[in-house]
Order: C-alpha cells, then sequence, then structure tokens
C-alpha cells in the first residue's frame, strides 16, 4: 500500500488522526477535520489613568493535541498556548504574570520596545507562585509580536511544553487591511512536536544539533486543522512558534497571495509572493484571496537547510458558497522608513561557529558583552561558519542589508527583529536601538532555534547614555555564570 491508499484507507476508517500518525504529507483534505482554535482576545482592566492592565497566568494543563487524548501541556490562562494581547500604540499597559508552574520562569515580550527591565529576559525571574507585573507605553507601528517564556537553560522546554501567544500592536493610522480578529484576521502559530504513544509532546528539545523537529504540524495547538472563511480577502498572522523548524510556505495551487507585513511592521506597500520562508520567531503578515466554495491546503516544503526537512501540509482553508465582499488591497500601507546607516556608523561582528556560543563566547548571566549609546543605528555583521542558524535583537528593529552581499527577497526587505542566517553566510542587518537606558540592565541578542539559545547561543547588551559607553560595569552583580 503506498501512502496516498494509506492515507485513504486510514482516513476511512476514521484512523488518520487518531492514531498518532503524523502530519499528512500527500495532500489528503479528508484529513483535516479539527477546527482551527483561534486563540481568544484577552480583555484588560482599565484603571482611571487608562493604563490597560492584562492578567496572564502561566499553568499546566490537560489539552488535546490528537483529538480525544487529553495530555499534559502547559499554557497561559488555559491549558494550551495563550490569548492574544491586542494594544494600539499610545496605550499604556500593564501585564500581571502570575507563574502557577512548579518551577521558575519569565516571559518575554518579544519584538517589543520597552524598557529593559520589563523585557522578560532571562533576569526578569518569577519564582513559582510569583506576580511580575511590568508596565510600559507602547510607542511603535503596528505590528505582530509575540510573548514567551525566557528561562535561561529553559526556555526550549518551556516554549515546547506549550507556552507561547500572541502580542498584537494596532496603530491608529494604519491603513484598511482586513481587521476584524478571528473573522479576517488571523493568527496562525506554527509549530511542530513529536508525539508520544499517548498524544504529549515527546524528545529532548536539548539534544541533537537542532533540538525538536517534529514530524506533527500544530497551528494554535491544533493539529490537521480546517479553517472556514467568510470574507474574500483574509490576513493571516503567521508566528513561526517552533523549536527548530523553519517553514517554507506555499499553497498546494501554488496561488500568489500578498506579504503586508515583516516581524515589526507593515511594509510600504504589499508583495506579491507564492512562497515565504520564517525561521523560528519570526512573522509574516499576509492577505490571502479566495473564491467562493474552493478548499486550498496551506503547507510547507522541504528544503536543503537541515530545519526544513519534510513536506508537510499544515491547515485546510475552506471558503462558504457565498464569501462577504472585501476591501481590495490597498497599494499604500505605511510610509517606507528606511533605517539609514549614518556614515561612520559602528559596525559590531557576531560570529557563529557552533551551537554553544557567539563569537567563542558562551552565554554568562554575569557578562555584559556590548555597550550600545541610546538611539544609535549600528551594523551588525553576523557570520555563520557552520548550519543554520537565526538572529534575534531584543528591544530593536532592524532592516536586512544583505546576505552574502546579496539584497533581501523584498518581501522580507521591512522592519524585523528576526532574521535567518543560512549555513556558511554572513548577514548585516541596519539596526536601530531605541532610548531606554539602564546600564545595569542587559537585553538578549541570540540564535532563536531555543537548542541553541539556551545552550548558550546568546549574549547580553545594554543600552546607556551616549558618551557614557567607557563607564559601563562589564558585570552584573549577584549573577554567577
Ligand atoms: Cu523570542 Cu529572546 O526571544
Ligand atoms: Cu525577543
Ligand atoms: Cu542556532
Amino acid at each position: 500500500m503506498n501512502r496516498r491508499q494509506f492515507l485513504a484507507t486510514a482516513a476511512l476508517a476514521g484512523l488518520a488522526s487518531a492514531c498518532g500518525s503524523s502530519t499528512p504529507r500527500a495532500s489528503d483534505p479528508a484529513a483535516f477535520r479539527t477546527e482551527l482554535r483561534v486563540p481568544p482576545l484577552l480583555k484588560p482592566e482599565v484603571d482611571k489613568d487608562g493604563t490597560r492592565t492584562f492578567a496572564l497566568t502561566m499553568q499546566r494543563g490537560r489539552s488535546e493535541i490528537l483529538p480525544g487524548r487529553p495530555v499534559e501541556t502547559w499554557g497561559f490562562n488555559g491549558p494550551h498556548l495563550g490569548p492574544t494581547i491586542r494594544a494600539a500604540r499610545g496605550d499604556k499597559v500593564r501585564v500581571t504574570v502570575a507563574n502557577r508552574l512548579d518551577e521558575a520562569s519569565t516571559v518575554h515580550w518579544h519584538g517589543m520596545r520597552l524598557p529593559a527591565r520589563m523585557d522578560g529576559g532571562p533576569h526578569q525571574t518569577i519564582a513559582p507562585g510569583a506576580t511580575w507585573s511590568p508596565h510600559w507605553t507602547i510607542d511603535q507601528p503596528a505590528a505582530t509580536s509575540w510573548y514567551h517564556p525566557h528561562p535561561h537553560g529553559a526556555t526550549a522546554r518551556h516554549v515546547y511544553r506549550g507556552l507561547a501567544g500572541m502580542f498584537i500592536i494596532d496603530d491608529r493610522t494604519a491603513p484598511g487591511l482586513p481587521a476584524a480578529y478571528g473573522v479576517d484576521d488571523i493568527p496562525l502559530i506554527l509549530q511542530d512536536k513529536n508525539l508520544a504513544e499517548d498524544g504529549s509532546p515527546s524528545g529532548d528539545p536539548l539534544t541533537g544539533t537542532f533540538g525538536i523537529l517534529g514530524d506533527h504540524m500544530l497551528v494554535n495547538g491544533v493539529h490537521a486543522p480546517f479553517l472556514n472563511v467568510r470574507t474574500e480577502r483574509v490576513r493571516f498572522r503567521v508566528l513561526n512558534g517552533s523549536n527548530a523548524r523553519m517553514y517554507h510556505l506555499t499553497f498546494a495551487d501554488g496561488r500568489t497571495f500578498h506579504v503586508v507585513g515583516n516581524d515589526a511592521g507593515l511594509l510600504p506597500a504589499p508583495v506579491p509572493v507564492d512562497e515565504v520562508s520564517l525561521t523560528p520567531g519570526e512573522r509574516v503578515e499576509v492577505v490571502v484571496t479566495f473564491t467562493a466554495g474552493e478548499q486550498v491546503l496551506l503547507r510547507t516544503r522541504s528544503g536543503s537547510d537541515d530545519i526544513d526537512e519534510g513536506d508537510f501540509d499544515l491547515l485546510k482553508i475552506v471558503a462558504a458558497p457565498r464569501l462577504a465582499a472585501s476591501p481590495g488591497l490597498p497599494d499604500r500601507l505605511a510610509e517606507p522608513a528606511p533605517i539609514v546607516v549614518p556614515p561612520g556608523a559602528r559596525v559590531r561582528r557576531f560570529r557563529l561557529n557552533g551551537h554553544d556560543a557567539i563569537n567563542g563566547k558562551e552565554m554568562d548571566m554575569s557578562r555584559i558583552d556590548e555597550v550600545v549609546p541610546a538611539g544609535a543605528t549600528e551594523i551588525w555583521e553576523i557570520e555563520n561558519t557552520v548550519y543554520a542558524h537565526n538572529f534575534h535583537i531584543h528591544e530593536v528593529a532592524f532592516q536586512v542589508l544583505d546576505v552574502d552581499g546579496e539584497k533581501p527577497p523584498a518581501y522580507a526587505s521591512g522592519h524585523k527583529d528576526t532574521v535567518y542566517v543560512p549555513p556558511k553566510s554572513t548577514v548585516r542587518v541596519a539596526v536601530r536601538f531605541g532610548r531606554f537606558t539602564d546600564p545595569a540592565t542587559p537585553y538578549m541578542y541570540h540564535c532563536h532555534i531555543l537548542r541553541h539559545e539556551d545552550s548558550g547561543m546568546m549574549g547580553q547588551f545594554v543600552i546607556v547614555e551616549p558618551g557614557t559607553e567607557n563607564q559601563v560595569p562589564r558585570t552584573i552583580a549577584g549573577h554567577h555564570g
């Protein structure tokens, strides 16, 4: 029996998703029969001074990754993943994060520009039973950000267990893109897992070269999901929340769709594509046009960089027999805002030549690796001498200047905070740093393949008052290793 016949037979027998078989590789639309869950929007409490307070609780629970088989997973405010936080530019926000796990963790706001003490990196530990309440004012363009734990050495395990959620930033000046959450504006959190016999996520996320590369694809925590759409155009906010996997996303019919945003904001204009690649931590916003009554599979194809092995169908999209008309795609999305590198800008070099260090140094919580003056624009040059890595910088927005001297594809030319660094290549990014200074609290930069991050492929930088760079202590008291 070939694979297709096997899948057909399994589907007939009602076994395709109940026997622990991996995600279908051959198009077998019948196997996609659990409705996609859309994470609920988290409602804030609004104080007298207008501060919007969001409450998150990190907890263990039970959920069904495979239908009918409840297993232990971790989540925020529920058993798996977390609600979507949505706030607008100018909002004063506070998040109360209660840790009801039985071990310490942290929660990092990936993509958010905020003071280092609020960033939720490995220094902002939340003990079991404790609550941490960072607060800041949203001051950045509309974007799709996310939140996830960041305890040093345990990020891979905490994320793999299910702790992750989206954080959408609105900008009141943003144009007419689909924006009805859960209707025509839909988050897609892509993650891959290996599942044990009982359906629970299995495997050690800190083994092998890359840790987990699963054979079960989940979207918003659901395996083999379908999504009913009712409008002509739908915006998907796609987050690669996987530990290691890179996706090359296409539709089964090869249709053209439009990329409208990168990690840190909207592109100046929509870019037509038939495929986008996404490494862990990266986001892309796309707008897809549907025809009434059609069905199409969103899939990822195999690549040649090890972290992208395997062809998998991810999600079946089913268009209603009648679709509500959508406004046309705007031709202008945002004012072009190139990050201009001033003459003589500082160039910092980072070498990735294994999986547990940057520039030959393993992450040390007590060591400040880089000191950056507030408001600087710099070039960071990341050289990878080995296998696949990527590179994420907290707090900043950057633009990719080149990859081995070549410009990035147009769809990835916008503002970003995470970039793929292919095997044996050099990537240069123009980085704009913010203005929150704190010589004693670092932000992180690291590979977002969580096995690498946890093993020490991470460094720390502080942002300081310009001119004080040389007075800043390079060690952090109270931290050893
Ligand atoms: Cu998404 Cu330092 O992480
Ligand atoms: Cu981050
Ligand atoms: Cu890496």
